[in-house]
């Protein structure tokens, strides 16, 4: 028998149970359930992953839907014991949904959903800030500040490539991203939501690799480059890869922004690495699996000029060894999408996801679910309107009219 876990229950009348396997932000999601008239059940044990057995309990005998989230596995055995509780809708709170075996859950007859679109700005922004963090080496430029280092301005000062001078860090040049080529593997919402960033915030080149062609985001590098020249500038340029191969040994940076699946697991590998330039910069805040950890740190000791940026880790929560000693590398704990807004708005999709998965379920049984289908539209105009709207004039006022 599994051990209990610890829950909090909102409108504990309701007549349909849908348990969230983690407190999430806001309370929007909540209020949207139990407008409903769901039972909210809110695990609150304090332990970061959750084992299988504990979603096990917290399913227990009758549960509609439960919200998940990606460090947990839901696979067979999860789906099955849904199911067996009369469940039929499940939602990550994550757009990545490598933890949930699709096809187990169609076996078992439940709906899944993901969250994408409300965490599209906020992932750029991340690969964005991690991209201009290693060019310009904010890490170690901090860390040298607060170990009192710093005697004073000097000409070579973070601009002096292996210099012996004690008061000078010991490593690279700094970045100067214009001109250069920014690669992006994987032009999809989030990739190209990057792409645009490097492009029009530090007038890089782009070289993209996607299955599919990214066609807003060329015509939008077209619109910019003409822009650009109009105003006497340099013209910014893209193009379309014929491989993967091609964007790592032309590009200068490189963020990865593909999904996690057999095909992408270990894409970038020792071959792989060995192919980009001495002093690229790799970036990913997709899946960690997508590279080959262990390759990366010993590419990361041979090529101190190489740097990374990591938001995500083959082995989460936990770094390869010797990954955490490299200067060259910059890791933040999988907070891509850490922000309040798009937490809440994450929250909130995972929930309308699984009200919509219900009602259209319930529906069926002659329930009316118009205002639900209609809200989960709303929700994503909103969404969208973030996308495109104010992160232009956000990084146009930053980067070109200042
Ligand atoms: C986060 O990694 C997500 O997939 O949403």
């Amino acid at each position: 028998m599994a051990k209990p876990v610890s829950i909090e229950v909102w409108n504990p009348c309701g007549k349909y149970r849908v348990v969230s396997t983690k407190p999430m932000p806001g309370t929007r999601w909540i209020d949207l359930l139990v407008q409903q008239d769901c039972r909210v059940e809110i695990c609150t044990q304090k332990k970061t992953i959750l084992s299988v057995e504990d979603i096990i309990a917290l399913i227990g005998d009758k549960c509609d839907g439960v919200i998940g989230q990606l460090t947990e596995d839901w696979g067979e055995t999860l789906f099955s014991a849904l199911s067996r509780a009369g469940g039929r809708a499940f939602s990550n709170m994550a757009v990545g949904y490598n933890n949930v075996d699709v096809n187990a859950a169609n076996k078992y007859g439940v709906a899944v959903g993901n969250t994408p679109g409300v965490l599209t700005e906020t992932t750029a922004e991340l690969a964005a800030s991690l991209s201009m963090a290693a060019a310009r080496r904010i890490v170690e430029a901090d860390e040298f500040m607060r170990a009192g280092l710093y005697d004073g301005w000097l000409p070579h000062l973070y601009n002096h490539p292996f210099s012996l001078l004690p008061s000078l860090l010991v490593v690279m040049f700094t970045v100067y991203t214009l001109g250069q080529t920014v690669g992006v593997i994987g032009a999809g919402r989030i990739g190209s939501a990057y792409a645009r960033m490097m492009v029009e915030g530090f007038k890089m080149n782009l070289i993209y690799y996607d299955l599919y062609q990214a066609t807003r985001l060329e015509k939008f590098v077209t619109a910019y480059g003409q822009f650009l020249k109009a105003s006497g500038e340099q013209p910014v340029t893209w193009k379309r890869a014929a491989s993967m191969d091609e964007v790592l040994r032309e590009a200068d940076l490189i963020s990865l922004h593909p999904v996690l699946d057999k095909t992408t697991y270990h894409l970038v590998n020792k071959e792989r690495l060995s192919m980009m330039k001495k002093e690229a910069i790799l970036i990913n805040c997709s899946r960690g699996p997508v590279i080959d950890e262990v390759a990366l740190v010993a590419h990361l000791k041979e090529n101190p000029m190489f740097r990374v940026g990591l938001d995500v880790f083959e082995d989460e929560p936990y770094m390869k060894p010797g990954l955490a000693e490299m200067k060259n590398a910059i890791v933040v704990p999988h907070i891509a999408s850490a922000s309040k807004w798009t937490r809440e708005g994450m929250a909130t999709l995972a929930a309308l996801n699984v009200l919509v998965c219900l009602f259209q379920s319930y529906e069926q049984e002659g329930l009316n679910t118009n205002g639900l289908v209609a809200a989960k539209r709303v929700f994503w105009r909103s969404g969208d309107n973030r996308l495109f709207a104010p992160s232009c004039s956000h990084w146009l006022h930053n980067f070109h009219l200042m």
